[in-house]
């Protein structure tokens, strides 16, 4: 039986018909509502190329049944910044190169965000290393991933976001 539900979708409601009950918030996004920058890695919760923010808080959207969600404000790479106005995050990563084929990047971005909003020291690696390391990425551009989240942390502390 189809399931009805609202979204607040990147900052716009958007009413959802759920024809199966068992689909994820990834194939939501992905192959019914177009949203195609949220990446499918390993479709098990081991990658994070899936990371997206739902009430704020980073979750693997692959391990996320959508019928949980009627409510809920859900944020994707889409509605993270625009091409006019970068998020900090963003930013940070093309300035420090953080990454290369640049699958795993959407979830970095969005696990970074996440994990600054949560209260991230930026002068501490190791945290910032910890709190990303349900992110993989396949080519190894590890440094400039960290040296990307420490550098949009200490912005945002800044400005006071
Ligand atoms: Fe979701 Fe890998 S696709 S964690
Ligand atoms: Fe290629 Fe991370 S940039 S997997």
């Amino acid at each position: 039986m189809p399931l009805s539900m609202t979204l607040t979708l990147n900052g716009a409601a958007r009413d959802v018909v759920l024809d199966d009950p068992r689909v994820t918030l990834l194939d939501l996004l992905r192959e019914r509502l177009d949203l195609t920058g949220t990446k499918k890695g390993c479709d098990r919760g081991q990658c994070g190329a899936c990371t997206v923010l739902v009430n704020g808080r980073r979750v693997n959207s692959c391990l996320t049944l959508a019928a949980t969600l009627d409510g809920a404000e859900v944020t994707t790479i889409e509605g993270l910044g625009t091409a006019a106005a970068l998020h900090p995050v963003q930013a940070a990563f093309i300035e420090h190169d953080g990454f290369q084929c640049g699958y795993c990047t959407p979830g970095q971005i969005m696990s970074a965000a996440g994990l600054i909003s949560e209260g991230l020291d930026a002068e501490d690696p190791e945290r910032i290393r910890e709190g990303m390391s349900g992110n993989i990425c396949r080519c190894g551009a590890y440094h400039g991933i960290t040296l990307a989240v420490q550098e949009a942390a200490r912005r945002m502390a800044a400005d006071g976001q």
